[in-house]
């Protein structure tokens, strides 16, 4: 227990502290300028801070933002700032603030929570499973090549991203809403996502932007850097690719080409990617594209109707779903799921079920990327009727693959 330690909501001038021992148990130092560009996303009403004899020992925040789901874009409790200082931690405090955050979120009419997790270990005792994974790609440049020509309409234009906000906001606003897993952007987050501290550099160039013009204005960017570096043999720079976003094949294709033959780079990374990165597909030579499997958002139903009707459904459904949930008994139960790709309905029903599952496995198969057969291959979900499973997993996919943009 820890009973000496409190939970308390910060107040707007606790920054400064709230800043530091969260930066503190992230193993970092944090400085001023990394701070200003934080600072811009804190919402203290959102917020939890744990403290000891008025010292701060623990952060928890919760950022306002919706979320692209299948189908839909949802209110979702972005959840962020997760740290316990060493001296403090293994004592419950993250248990404490998770059993506060869900509270919050259902007042606050969220029917989920999303988090990027620094370990997967930590989080899926809480219910959250695992939603959307991401490709990174470490391309060696010179080793691929196109295996079409790419198209030569169009033109690319080079800027600071300051300058390029505008352009970059009305592609990003066209684009997010069709992919689940990405985050909708307020003028705020576009300030957190532009700013540049030299900490976040770690040894490259500061923030470049390129923008993609087409026949009908700009439909594409990308948010990238640059190293330069130098070997024996030469120039062996490397582009590392933040953000690449098109609403037209022509631009996705004319901004990769851009960012692979960038002059004295070898190498281009990009880390967040999609599972299904129409990239793959393109070149001569997929494995010089270093691709690996890693975990992007981890999602907790909090709201389970709320959440399970806020979604769109790629086949007619109707199934019974019994539900376990330790820490949200409002979610626990049966309920009958009627959906379709236009509509969805989730009641609470007397009903024999035909699967059942913890509150978990509903998590990570909500963004339409885990396939339950996945799950009840696993032991996560059991199928009680038979036929009931093939026919939810097909309506509870989705034609595209959900990802994250950012870490949040
Ligand atoms: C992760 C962190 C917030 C956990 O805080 P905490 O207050 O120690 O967590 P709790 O005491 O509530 O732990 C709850 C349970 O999770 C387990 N747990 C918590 N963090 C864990 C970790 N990183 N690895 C393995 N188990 C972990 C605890 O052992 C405990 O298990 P138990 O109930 O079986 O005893 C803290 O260790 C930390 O700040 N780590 C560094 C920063 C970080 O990674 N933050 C998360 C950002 S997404």
């Amino acid at each position: 227990m820890s009973d000496d330690i409190s939970i308390e909501v910060p107040a707007h001038d606790d920054w400064d502290a709230f800043f530091r021992a969260n930066t503190a148990a992230f193993n970092a130092d944090g400085d001023e300028d990394t701070s200003a560009a934080e600072r811009v996303l804190f919402e203290p009403e959102r917020c939890l801070v744990a403290r000891r004899d008025g010292e701060i020992v623990g952060t928890a925040g919760i950022s306002t933002r919706e979320l692209s789901v299948p189908g839909a874009v949802v209110p979702a409790a972005h959840v962020t700032l997760i740290a316990v200082a060493p001296t403090a931690r293994r004592r419950g405090v993250l248990t404490r603030f998770i059993h506060q955050q869900f509270a919050d979120i259902r007042a606050a009419g969220e029917p989920i929570a999303a988090l990027w997790a620094s370990e997967g270990r930590i989080y899926q005792r809480f219910g959250y499973g695992l939603a959307a994974r991401k490709l990174s790609l470490t391309i060696e440049t010179r080793e691929i090549g196109f295996t079409r020509p790419i198209p030569a309409e169009g033109r690319l234009r080079e800027g600071p991203p300051a300058d390029l906000r505008e352009m970059m906001i009305k592609v990003y606003d066209e684009v997010y809403a069709h992919r689940p897993g990405w985050s909708q952007r307020a003028a705020r987050h576009w300030d957190h996502r532009l700013a540049d501290p030299e900490a976040w550099r770690r040894g490259s160039s500061g923030r470049r932007a390129v923008v993609h013009e087409g026949e009908h204005g700009v439909d594409g960017y990308a948010l990238w850097r640059v190293t330069s570096n130098w070997t024996d043999a030469g120039p062996a720079g490397e582009v590392r690719v933040m953000e690449h976003v098109a609403t037209t094949p022509a631009a996705y294709a004319a901004l990769w080409q851009f960012l692979l033959t960038v002059d004295l780079t070898r190498t281009a990374t990009h880390w967040f990617c999609s599972v299904d990165e129409p990239l793959l597909f393109m070149v001569d030579e997929p494995r010089r594209l270093g691709p690996r499997l890693g975990d992007a958002l981890w999602v907790r139903i909090v709201d389970l109707p709320a959440a399970m009707a806020a979604r769109r459904y790629l086949a007619e459904v109707d199934v019974v779903l019994e539900v376990t949930d330790d820490l949200v008994p409002a979610n626990a139960g049966r309920w009958r799921l009627t959906a379709s790709p236009d509509s969805a309905k989730c009641v609470s029903t007397v009903d024999l079920p035909d699967l059942a599952c913890d509150i978990r496995a509903l998590g990570a198969a909500y963004l339409g990327g885990t396939p339950l057969t996945s799950l009840a291959d696993g032991g996560l979900l059991r199928e009680l009727r038979p036929g009931s499973l093939a026919a939810a997993t097909v309506a509870m996919g989705w034609h595209r693959s959900p990802t994250s943009i950012e870490v949040f």
